[in-house]
């Protein structure tokens, strides 16, 4: 079972005070605190074995490339991928997304090809898509989602047709909270031999990821999101794909040979990685793998939809509050309005109050635009969270409302 009392210790910033009051931190899905374990874990590296990776044959290169192979190890494992080759780090989610954009779409999509997304993706997996087809010439489908934030399951089996080349679609979206049915998605588009990418930004950090189970093609979070350093993320992908896959950076690094007659390029995942990536990055996500895996990923998930299922009914109690996406299968996170109060105001009240959440689009505008509405207020949870924060926020959306509403 999740102590919360006691592993809140491991987590320095949680201590602090904001305007005089104690941080009560619920921006959780922009980013995530980082546990002393993985703080400690960077500055170990910079004081005792930093070097450039995959660059020397002396003692601190060789240390250093061995972690960050480790690295790579703790992530196959994690997302149950068959091979360490299968996993390449990134700098990000959004960078994961635009290297099949770029590398899948130049080799696999041509004029009259079709690309699905979903209504509720992030612009992460909106724009990459999108500069893909005016390149191309291919043409961007959108999946609706009804008035709960659900998938349309239908209409999105309506889009199939035999030039989709590729499904995109976020696992648990960061403006709902929504989680999608990815597997039925998978499945449904394996029948017909079309490629799936999962943007599992907001899902690994909640509950239980297996790519194999899942059987997805490519699948792409972010480490800052999960405890671990910014700057660090990662892109799994199947081996048949990324071997087929052109390179979509290129310099040092990911190469085999290269002479001004021709250059051949380094076997995977290396061929994806040109340039010194962020090794103590990963070094560090390795280590909030270690963390997270250690308090259980099973415990983190029941842990945490108990927050969400509290936090939901003490909102929706309030007088005027307007919760979008209550699909029934959602988790980490709430986007809420309160009466015709501008979500900034609101957010500015509770920063007062010491109280950390998101306002705005949340990079997914066209989900405001499904509700017809500016922005939202979103409170996002990690298992450092507590019933007695949640109380924090809905103490402090009575005074926002007191203070605001005429
Ligand atoms: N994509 C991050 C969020 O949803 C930054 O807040």
């Amino acid at each position: 079972m999740i102590d919360v009392h006691k592993l809140r210790k491991d987590f320095p910033i949680l201590e602090k005070k904001i305007h005089g009051k104690p941080l009560v931190y619920l921006d959780n899905a922009a980013t995530t605190q980082k546990p002393k374990m993985v703080l400690d874990e960077i500055i170990e590296f910079y004081s005792s074995i930093n070097s450039n990776i995959h660059r020397g044959v002396h003692y601190l290169s060789e240390q250093a490339s061995i972690a960050y192979e480790n690295a790579r190890k703790t992530v196959k494992g994690f997302l149950n991928a068959k091979s360490d080759y299968e996993i390449v780090f990134t700098s990000g989610t959004t960078q994961a997304i635009n290297l099949v954009a770029n590398s899948f779409g130049s080799k696999f999509i041509e004029e009259g090809d079709e690309i699905i997304v979903s209504e509720m993706e992030h612009h992460s997996n909106i724009v990459p898509w999108q500069i893909l087809c005016e390149r191309t010439q291919a043409e961007l489908k959108v999946a609706p989602f009804d008035d709960d934030g659900k998938l349309m399951m239908d209409e999105l089996k309506g889009l199939i047709t035999e030039k989709t080349k590729l499904i995109a679609i976020v696992y648990v979206s960061n403006a709902l909270g929504v989680v999608n049915p990815i597997k039925e998605i998978i499945e449904m588009a394996h029948t017909q031999d079309i490629p799936v990418l999962i943007d599992g930004a907001q899902a690994v950090q909640h509950f239980p990821v297996d790519v194999q189970e899942l059987d997805c093609d490519f699948f792409a979070f972010s480490g800052h999101k999960m405890y671990a350093e910014t700057g660090i993320g990662v892109l799994y992908g199947k081996e048949k794909w990324l071997e087929d896959m052109p390179p979509h950076h290129s310099g040092g690094g990911m190469v085999d040979s290269v002479t001004f007659e021709k250059t051949t390029y380094a076997d995977l995942p290396f061929k994806f990685e040109a340039g010194t990536g962020n090794y103590v990055a990963a070094v560090s996500l390795a280590k909030a793998i270690e963390y997270i895996s250690k308090l259980s990923m099973m415990e983190i998930t029941i842990y945490e939809n108990d927050l969400l299922k509290y936090a939901t009914e003490k909102l929706d109690a309030i007088d005027g509050l307007m919760i979008y996406g209550l699909a029934p299968k959602r988790c980490g996170l709430i986007s809420f309005n309160l009466d015709n109060i501008h979500p900034y105001d609101v957010g500015m009240i509770l920063d007062k109050l010491g109280i950390a959440i998101r306002t705005g689009t949340h990079c997914a505008e066209p989900v405001m635009e499904h509700f017809g509405i500016n922005a939202t207020i979103r409170a996002s949870f990690a298992f450092y969270n507590t019933k007695e924060e949640i109380d924090k926020l809905i103490d402090g959306m009575h005074k926002a409302r007191v203070m605001l509403c005429k």
